[in-house]
């Protein structure tokens, strides 16, 4: 966004870094220098040294550095613009924008604006209600006191068809913006309809603390156990996570994650002295909530029920965020315990120590995969590893590959030597598969092609809808890459990721170790009309060239027909290309 420079040096100027840090980590002033415990790496002592006057700061441990956005950037998990923003509002700083930008900015203000009086109604109702005491007794039987309600700002949602609406009209509030936050929506009559009625309201706040859209749970009567938001532009499940608002600085500050199931577990952690819990809001863990959480520590872990964690992540390819540089690991719960049962039933010691003894996901699965198989019988024994081998070739480190088949070694007695040449693949001559060309030697449209591979990878909606084919594609490996993507998201429903463990997990042909890198890394996707429209783009240009060279050696006069034909040709091809460049 078009921020002017002066705003900006403005913001800065007004901004005292020694107070941003001392939010999040424990400062130290000795004379005129300020040293910091560094809260990008885990230590005890401070090597993060603060320079007040030109805001800057400087870690002698691991490095980091920048000045007073950057570290908001960091430490919040922002973009500069939103970074700048927080911080201007912190400094009474009005920001000048560009008229595009304020108008999306102010629909976005009117949105929140409507759902933190949403929050400040339903709570007000929890409080005092008189139609409320069935929910104020849930909250005893959970163990909620008036502190938890004022934390969390938990609410009631009143039976009544409209007592939302009601009010928010009474305060001004445009149906618009009532409709727009996802709070109520148009009746048959025409009329506006709260959404949630009598239940138990879980206001859900985005990752700046802004309220955005809320989970809310059935108290009695009929329907789902809980509703949440739908999407709205504030309210995007994909990218939300309950309670990072409430727990970013101790996650930064203990280096660690953890990943419940949901509203109430969060709480537990809370309550249980560890607020370092987030839950997703009515969706599955996706990559997108890895990328938030991973710009606060690198260590996250999951605590779901032992089958979901296990199976789930499976099953979302989480094994594609095991490397790089997320630690991404499974907490095994007792038994048919959330950590709301543990907590409440005063369990606080077991639900540390499952926290404590997580395992790395790629082991938790080899682990859960090896307990399928009785390992004293010598067939199983071999199955077995040929499992435990798909399992470890997912990760693309050779040396994590070799710790792993010495741990598979020990816990089914075949020797390691076998285990590392199951992990070469069933009838395959040993040796390393071919690497996929390095990115560094492709060239600009070939990105964009791998781009499209990843794209298919995650079974991305809008790149299965984009209709490419394997033509578009230059390079052979990547064409061949394409067709095997394309053949293994065929059958899955949209946005299920496959499970490339099990279907290529030992594949040495390229294209499949191709797929398998692509799967591993970590940047963020492009987006998909974008990059479908670029390789179109790029093929259409070739098809031209092709032609327009073509056409230089045609006789016109000798063969008027050919001449034409491919003269209509290249019109309809420049045509095509405009029409492409035109939503550039
Ligand atoms: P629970 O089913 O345990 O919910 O799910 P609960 O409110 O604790 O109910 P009881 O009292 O044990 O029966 C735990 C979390 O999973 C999420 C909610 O966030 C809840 O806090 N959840 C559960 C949903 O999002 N949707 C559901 O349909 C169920
Ligand atoms: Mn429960």
């Amino acid at each position: 966004m078009a921020y002017s420079r002066e705003d900006i040096d403005r913001v800065r100027e007004r901004t005292d870094l020694v107070e941003l840090a001392s939010e999040v980590t424990r400062v130290k002033r000795s004379g005129r220098s300020v040293m910091a415990v560094c809260p990008f790496h885990s230590e005890k002592t401070p090597s993060l040294s603060i320079d007040p006057a030109r805001g800057l700061f400087h870690c002698f441990g691991c490095g980091k550095s920048g000045d007073v956005f950057g570290w908001v950037q960091e430490t919040n998990g922002l973009g500069f613009s939103d970074a700048l923003e927080l911080l201007a509002r912190r400094a009474g700083v009005t920001l000048t924008v560009d008229p595009d930008a304020a108008k999306h900015r102010d629909r976005r203000e009117r949105l929140i604006d409507a759902v933190e009086r949403a929050v400040s109604f339903y709570t007000d109702r929890l409080k005092t209600g008189e139609d409320a005491g069935h929910a104020r007794g849930y909250l005893r039987s959970r163990g909620y006191d008036a502190d938890v309600v004022d934390r969390f700002h938990l609410g009631y949602s009143p039976e009544a068809w409209d007592t939302l609406v009601t009010y928010l009209r009474d305060a001004g509030v445009k149906d618009e913006a009532i409709r727009g936050a996802g709070l109520a929506s148009r009746s048959q009559r025409g009329g506006l309809v709260d959404r949630f009625r009598n239940r138990l309201m879980f206001p859900i706040y985005d990752v700046r603390g802004d309220a955005v859209g809320f989970g809310a749970r059935l108290l009695d009567g009929d329907g789902p156990k809980y509703l949440n938001s739908p999407e709205t532009p504030i309210y995007h499940k994909s990218r939300l996570l309950y309670g990072l608002n409430w727990s970013k600085s101790q996650i930064v500050r203990s280096d660690e994650a953890v990943v419940v199931e949901g509203y109430t577990d969060v709480i537990a952690f809370h309550l249980a002295g560890n607020p370092i819990a987030v839950a997703t809001c009515g969706t599955a863990l996706g990559e997108e909530h890895l990328d938030l959480l991973r710009r606060f520590s690198k260590r996250v872990v999951l605590a779901f029920d032992a089958d979901e964690a296990g199976a789930g992540a499976a099953a979302r390819g989480f094994e594609r965020s095991v490397p790089g540089d997320l630690d991404l690991r499974v907490a095994v719960l007792p038994e048919g315990r959330d950590p709301a049962d543990l907590v409440s039933s005063g369990r606080i010691g077991a639900l540390t120590a499952s926290i404590e003894s997580s395992l790395p996901l790629l082991q938790f699965r080899i682990d859960r995969e090896l307990a399928e198989f009785n390992l004293e019988e010598p067939e199983a024994r071999g199955r077995a590893v040929r499992e435990a081998a798909k399992l470890i070739s997912l990760h693309p480190d050779p040396v994590v590959r070799h710790e792993y088949a010495v741990l598979v070694s020990r816990r089914t007695g075949v020797d390691v030597p076998t285990v590392e040449s199951a992990l070469r693949g069933p009838n395959r001559p040993a040796g390393e598969p071919p690497p996929p060309t390095d990115e560094r030697q492709l060239t600009g449209p070939q990105r964009t092609e791998r781009e499209v591979l990843r794209l298919y990878l995650a079974n991305d909606r809008g790149i299965r809808d984009a209709g490419l084919s394997a033509d578009l594609f230059t390079l052979p490996e990547h064409r061949a890459a394409f067709e095997l993507v394309d053949a293994l998201i065929g059958p899955l429903g949209p946005d299920a990721v496959p499970d490339l463990g099990s279907a290529i997990g030992s594949d040495d042909r390229p294209e499949a170790v191709l797929l398998r890198t692509l799967a591993l890394q970590q940047r963020p996707l492009a987006d998909a009309s974008d990059v479908a429209r670029r390789l179109k783009q790029e093929a259409v240009e070739r098809q031209i060239a092709a032609l327009q060279a073509e056409l230089a050696t045609v006789d016109a006069d000798g063969d008027p027909q050919g001449y034409s034909d491919r003269f209509e040709r290249l019109i309809a091809l420049q045509n095509e290309r405009r029409q492409l460049r035109s939503r550039e």
